[in-house]
């Protein structure tokens, strides 16, 4: 008998079925997913700011642009106390944010149904969210998207709640780390009206519409998480 026979044969049983422990493996034998692989290296980073961050009491998390949904996935299964809301820009996202939440029917009570929300149009219809979340967006998009994103927060936070805004972002008018200039470049190149977006400018820009500027957290990879409060707690 060759080595090769005697090795233990790849089952289906032996494949992890928690789609959160291998995203990348799981959506691979699943094509309808889209996996989006930076979610798998930043999503505990951030999900520890967030439980610093969020109300440790019962509390409501209205996400934009959440892209594949795998952060909210994993935000919900590891922060019991959320309720999150996911949301994309168009109607092809959202089913494809469904497509992961189906994979996950233990998350269903409080990862509700993804919904339609195009950041740069402002206001958004629901109701109050304790927190409104958002990564790697003021970028990837025209600066109208950014000032609408704080539009809509401030048009749908609760007093008192946080507006999260998670990405790269320049500071003092330089890049933050060196691959964060090549970063910007390679974004520019492709679309003029997208880079990474000056700090200051979104506190400015979030004080102009009542929100108040908390400490911002430092992120691995060069990366923040800025922090914005609506009016007193
Ligand atoms: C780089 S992806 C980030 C996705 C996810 N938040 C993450 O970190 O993996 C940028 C996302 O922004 C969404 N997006 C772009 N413009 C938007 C807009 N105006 N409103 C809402 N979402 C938008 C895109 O559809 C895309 O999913």
């Amino acid at each position: 008998m060759s080595l090769k026979r005697m090795e233990p044969a790849m089952t289906s049983h032996s494949l992890p079925t928690d789609p959160l422990e291998d995203p990348a493996a799981f959506a691979a034998r699943h094509p309808r997913l889209r996996h989006a692989p930076a979610t798998s290296r930043n999503r505990e980073p951030i999900r520890e700011a967030l439980a610093d961050l969020l109300p440790e009491r019962p509390c409501t998390v209205l996400e934009i642009a959440s892209g594949s949904g795998e952060h909210a996935l994993w935000m919900a299964r590891h922060l019991p106390q959320v309720t999150w809301t996911p949301s994309e820009a168009t109607a092809e996202g959202v089913a494809a944010i469904g497509e992961w939440l189906a994979h996950c029917p233990d998350l269903a009570d409080r990862v509700r149904p993804p919904v339609l929300i195009d950041a740069a149009r402002p206001p958004w219809q629901g109701e109050p969210a304790d927190a409104v979340f958002v990564a790697n967006l003021t970028h990837i998009a025209p600066w109208s998207a950014t000032l609408g994103l704080i539009a809509g927060a401030a048009s749908r936070l609760a007093r008192g709640g946080i507006l999260l805004i998670y990405g790269p972002f320049n500071e003092s008018g330089s890049f933050t780390g060196p691959g964060n200039a090549a970063f910007d470049a390679s974004l520019r190149k492709q679309d003029p009206d997208w880079g990474l977006r000056d700090r200051e400018a979104i506190d400015a820009a979030a004080m102009a519409r009542g929100l108040s500027v908390e400490a911002r957290r430092v992120m691995p990879a060069d990366n923040r998480l800025l922090v914005y409060r609506c009016g007193a707690s």
